[in-house]
C-alpha cells in the first residue's frame, strides 16, 4: 500500500506502546485513526495526543477477546470513516509462565487476547477488506513467536500461532490485492509489564505459584522506542513485507532455533507425495502475491516457491528442481 492519505487504520491495543506508536506513524502519513483498547483512561490520553498532533482520530473501548465487541467496532469504524484500509491486530498481554504450570484460566485469558484477539479482527475486518478489494492486515506477534522464550511457554505458543496464521493468510488473500504483515519485535519500551492487571475476574490468576516477575538481563534503556517501531511498521506495509522484524540482534537466536530443525531433515527427499495428495490445483498456484513471494521466504533448497503454494507444494517444487 503506497497511498495513505485520507484512508483509515483500525488499531487494537492502540492506547499504549507499539499500538500508539503505529497510530502516530500512520496518522502522520495522512490516515484517519480508529483506536481500540480495553483501558479507558489510556484511550482518552492517546486520543488527545493524536488530536494535538493534528491527526484525525476516534476511539472505541473494547476487549479484543469479545467477538460481539469486535463486530461492533468494525461497524463503528465504517460508520465513522466510510472504509477501513489498514487493520492492525496489536493488542496483547505479557503472560509469563511455563506450559507445565499453567491453569485452564491462564490459557483461556491469554489465548483469548493474544490469539483470539487476532482471530476476531480477521473474522470481522477481513470481509470488509475483501469486499473493497484492497487493504492491509497486520498482526503483532513477537520474536517469541520465532524463538520461544524460556519461562514464557504460553506467550510463545500464542505468538507462534499468530505468525503461522499470518503466513497462511498472506497466501490466501494475496491475489485479491490485500497485503498481510506480521510484526515480530524484540524488546520494546512499553507498558506490557502492567497487563496482568487487565485479567478479567472470571479468569483468576492460577492457584499455583505465579511465575516470578520477569527479570530481563538487559538494561531497559536499550529497549526500542515504540514510536520507532511504528515508523518501521509503516515502511513494512508500504513495501508489502510479510515479515516486519525490528531487532536484528536476534538473528543468531533464529539461526540457533532453525539449524537443528534443518539438520534433523533426512538426507534425501521423500520418495513421492503422501497417499491422497493431488498436487497443486490445475493452472498452478491459486493466486499471486502482491509483489511476488514474501521477502525472506525462499523455498526449500533455495528454490523460490510459487506464491500461494502450500508448504507441501514448496517441497514438491524443490524435488522437481532437484530432478527427483
Ligand atoms: N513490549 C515488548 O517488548 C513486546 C515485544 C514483542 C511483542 N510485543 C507485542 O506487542 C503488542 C503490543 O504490546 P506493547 O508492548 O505495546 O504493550 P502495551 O501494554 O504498552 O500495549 C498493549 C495495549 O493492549 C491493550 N490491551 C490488552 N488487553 C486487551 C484486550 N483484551 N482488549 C483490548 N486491548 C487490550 C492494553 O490496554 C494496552 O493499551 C502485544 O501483542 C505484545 O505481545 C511486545
Amino acid at each position: 500500500m503506497q497511498d495513505f492519505k485520507g484512508r483509515t487504520a483500525f488499531i487494537t491495543g492502540g492506547a499504549s506502546g507499539m499500538g500508539l506508536g503505529m497510530a502516530h506513524a500512520f496518522g502522520k502519513a495522512g490516515m484517519n485513526i480508529m483506536l481500540a483498547d480495553i483501558t479507558p483512561h489510556r484511550l482518552n490520553e492517546a486520543l488527545a495526543g493524536l488530536t494535538a498532533a493534528g491527526i484525525v482520530a476516534d476511539a472505541i473501548c473494547l476487549d479484543v477477546a469479545d467477538r460481539t465487541a469486535m463486530a461492533n467496532a468494525a461497524a463503528r469504524t465504517i460508520e465513522r470513516f466510510g472504509e477501513v484500509h489498514v487493520v492492525i491486530a496489536n493488542a496483547g498481554v505479557g503472560i509469563m509462565g511455563r506450559v507445565r504450570d499453567a491453569s485452564y484460566e491462564d490459557w483461556d485469558w491469554s489465548n483469548g487476547v493474544n490469539f483470539g484477539g487476532v482471530v476476531n479482527a480477521i473474522q470481522e475486518f477481513l470481509p470488509l477488506l475483501r469486499r473493497q478489494g484492497r487493504g492491509h492486515f497486520v498482526a503483532n506477534a513477537s520474536m517469541a513467536g520465532l524463538t520461544p522464550v524460556a519461562h514464557g511457554g504460553l506467550y510463545s505458543v500464542q505468538k507462534a500461532a499468530v505468525v503461522a496464521m499470518s503466513e497462511a493468510l498472506y497466501t490466501e488473500v494475496a491475489g485479491e490485492g490485500i497485503g498481510v504483515s506480521v510484526i515480530c519485535p524484540g524488546m520494546v519500551r512499553t507498558n506490557i509489564h502492567e497487563t496482568t492487571a487487565l485479567r478479567p475476574g472470571n479468569l483468576p490468576q492460577s492457584a499455583r505459584p505465579a511465575a516470578p516477575p520477569l527479570k530481563l538481563p538487559v538494561d531497559p534503556t536499550l529497549f526500542m522506542d515504540p514510536m520507532e517501531v511504528g515508523d518501521r511498521v509503516l515502511r513494512g506495509v508500504q513495501s508489502k513485507d510479510l515479515y516486519i522484524l525490528t531487532h536484528n540482534e536476534f538473528a543468531p537466536a533464529i539461526a540457533e532455533r532453525f539449524e537443528p530443525i534443518l539438520s534433523a531433515m533426512a538426507d534425501s527427499p521423500m520418495a513421492g507425495p503422501p497417499p491422497g495428495f493431488e498436487g497443486p490445483p490445475p493452472g498452478g498456484a491459486p493466486s499471486s502475491a502482491p509483489d511476488g513471494p514474501p521477502r525472506g521466504a525462499g523455498g526449500v533448497g533455495g528454490a523460490a516457491p510459487p506464491p500461494g503454494f502450500s508448504v507441501y507444494g514448496r517441497v514438491l517444487s524443490a524435488r522437481q528442481a532437484a530432478g527427483a
